[in-house]
């Protein structure tokens, strides 16, 4: 996503706890529960300080697999490049309107009718509380109703606890093991390649849909 230069000064104050991170926080409301309402929207030039502050966050940083120092202006070089890529969909996600992270769809083969999917909640204080997997339903939705997909897979290294639960809770099956593929902190670790079909997602939203309809009015 991003490839080497020298650490600009105004990395500093993105970083995480810096004064630019601190105002872009996301501050959940009610206890940031399911009350929330998760949309995707457009990555815009305007998000560009956000999405450079995550850069710096070695959660977001270590876990996607950026290769080199982050800078804002490479960052937007990124948004403006994924907004012109034909092969690339990428959303932001938002949380009641509020920006804390993306999700994207990307080498997206119109022939093979399939593509790569990535995320990452930047904001720290957004993570763990179902935000990841509704953005992936939703990213799903494009990928197969809007895109007409028939196939998203992606690769998460082995200790990604977290992200795995997260792809397993949306349909998502490990269908290989990349032994020693993937480089953690000077580790090499295994690297999981997982996919999902678009009759898994068609029959998960089936169920989805009888599972809530289920709970109308029955007590
Ligand atoms: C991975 C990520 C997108 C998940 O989104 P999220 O909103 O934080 O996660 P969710 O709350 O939707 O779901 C987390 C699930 O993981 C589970 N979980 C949390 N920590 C876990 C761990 N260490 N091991 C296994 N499961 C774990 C939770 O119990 C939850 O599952 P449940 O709903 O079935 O209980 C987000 O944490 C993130 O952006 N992380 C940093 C970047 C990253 O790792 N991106 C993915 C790169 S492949």
């Amino acid at each position: 996503m991003v490839t080497g230069q020298p650490p600009s000064p105004d990395a500093q104050l993105g970083k995480p706890g810096g004064p630019l991170h601190r105002s872009l926080c996301f501050r959940p409301r009610m206890g940031a529960s399911a009350m929330n309402e998760v949309s995707l929207g457009a990555i815009e030039l305007e998000h560009s300080p956000a999405m450079y502050a995550w850069m710096l966050d070695d959660e977001v940083r270590v876990n996607v697999g950026v290769r080199a120092v982050p800078t804002l202006e490479r960052t937007r070089e990124w948004i403006v490049r994924a907004r012109k890529d034909e092969a690339t969909e990428a959303r932001a996600i938002l949380v009641d309107g509020v920006y804390v992270g993306n999700v994207i769809l990307d080498q997206i083969d119109r022939h093979a009718s399939k593509a790569r999917l990535s995320i990452y909640v930047g904001e720290a204080s957004a993570r763990g509380q179902g935000i990841g997997q509704r953005a992936v339903r939703l990213i799903l939705g494009v990928a197969f109703r809007e895109l007409n997909l028939a196939k998203v897979a992606l690769t998460v290294h082995a200790r990604n606890g977290r992200a795995i639960a997260t792809y397993i809770a949306c349909g998502f099956s490990v269908e290989g093991v990349h032994r020693g593929e993937f480089l953690l902190d000077g580790e090499r670790i295994a690297e999981l390649y997982m996919g999902i079909l678009r009759s898994e997602f068609d029959r998960l939203s089936e169920l989805r849909v009888i599972g809530e309809n289920s709970g109308d009015g029955s007590d």
